[in-house]
């Protein structure tokens, strides 16, 4: 029998889950503060009416707020230093975020450093490090798979030097998450799709990290089970309460394995070619995971093989299950509409080399259990061309 690692385990205090719980907000977040910072994008939670449910349940429930809806994709360190200096104007003592993966992640950010420091910069510099929590942080994700809501990171980008990462602290995991899969009717099929895999390949990764620990696979193999189920159904009848349901909890599971392990090459890779070649996260996952699941099977086979009986494969041999498994996750792309090949997003094969430089692997693919340098990226990249 294998001795068991120590392991620590994190996660939000509170964790609501339902259909309209979002409606109930107010009420739920009443103790943890008097007035809230509300942070959400510039557009979607306006239009779908999803941001004045939540501040009508605010106001019902007799708090006052004040809403920083400048939030964009892949969000800067100005943007955060803007929202945490007009959050100490307003004298706010409680962050909601509502929204996706870059809300979340701005608002946790601001949160983190509201009444400890004025700018964010020097922490994501790594020149200082959080000592205590900031405000309670209150995530209300409106998609299902970025996993935002469960992990203790926020990721940013300085625009100035092009370096996008984390600012990283245990004491910015949420102290409540309010997830509403009734949010995530307003999804359209593609972004169902991308997030949906998002969320399906981080709990693949989660369950074959190095730094994985016995929660995390538990959790993870019901995650993946799950959406390899719905994902479908949800992404073709995208009003179905019950297949969103179903997604939205297998996504909010596997955010609670990944959160307390670490995500493996797909990832890895999808932050170098994600922004170099602007393709969607989820998409970029989705179709670097099969590629790097062949190159890490003479270490990781069994472990594959236990994922891929998850979701009802089967085969004589174990390199018979893993390619089965493969072809069957190829399908599922495909049937949810998602592009397969890198060469799909118009990039051309012998831009991949430029792109892969050595201190984005340091970054990103230092923790794969078979080691990958600038090479082995190339090649896995022309793999998925
Ligand atoms: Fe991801």
């Amino acid at each position: 029998m294998e001795v068991v690692r120590p392991f620590v385990f994190r996660l939000p205090r509170e964790i609501y889950f339902g259909w309209g719980k979002g409606a109930e907000t107010g009420g739920l977040v009443k103790p943890l503060g008097k007035k809230a910072f509300v942070v959400t994008g510039k557009r979607a939670t306006r239009e779908t009416g999803i941001l004045e449910m939540v501040t009508s349940s605010l106001k019902q429930a007799g708090l006052e707020w004040v809403v920083f809806d400048q939030v964009e994709p892949e969000p800067s360190l100005e943007i955060v230093d803007a929202g945490l200096h007009k959050a100490y104007q307003e004298r706010c003592d409680l962050v909601l975020s509502l929204g996706g993966g870059s809300v979340l992640d701005c608002g946790k950010a601001i949160a983190g450093l509201l009444g400890q420091d004025e700018s964010v910069v020097p922490y994501f510099d790594g020149v200082k490090q959080l000592e205590k929590p900031g405000v309670p942080w209150v995530a209300l994700p409106t998609t299902a798979g970025t996993g935002s809501e469960m992990t203790n990171n926020a990721v940013l980008t300085n625009y100035h030097t092009g370096v996008k990462k984390s600012f990283r602290s245990p004491y910015l995991v949420a102290r409540m998450a309010i997830i509403d899969p009734q949010f995530t009717v307003f999804l359209n099929a593609r972004v169902t799709a991308s997030s949906g895999i998002d969320a399906l390949v981080q709990a693949i990764e989660a369950f074959t990290s190095p730094r994985t620990n016995p929660v995390s696979e538990l959790l993870a193999l019901e995650a993946i089970r799950l959406i390899w189920e719905f994902l479908p159904r949800a992404v073709a009848q995208g009003n179905e309460r019950q297949f969103r349901e179903q997604v939205a909890k297998g996504s909010m599971i596997s955010a609670m394995a990944f959160a307390n392990a670490s995500s493996g090459p797909a990832h890895g890779l999808s932050h170098i070619i994600g922004p170099a070649f602007g393709i969607p996260h989820g998409e970029a996952c989705g179709l670097l995971f099969p590629v790097t699941m062949r190159f890490n099977k003479a270490v990781l086979g069994e472990k594959y093989v236990t994922v891929a009986r998850a979701v009802g494969i089967r085969g004589e041999s174990q390199g018979e299950v893993i390619d089965n498994f493969e072809r069957s996750f190829r399908g599922l792309l495909e049937k949810i509409g998602l592009r397969t090949r890198l060469r799909d997003f118009g990039v051309k094969k012998e831009m991949l080399r430029e792109v892969v430089r050595e201190e984005l692997i340091q970054r990103s693919l230092r923790e794969n259990p078979r080691p990958i340098g600038v090479n082995e990226a190339v090649e896995l990249l022309y793999e998925a061309w």
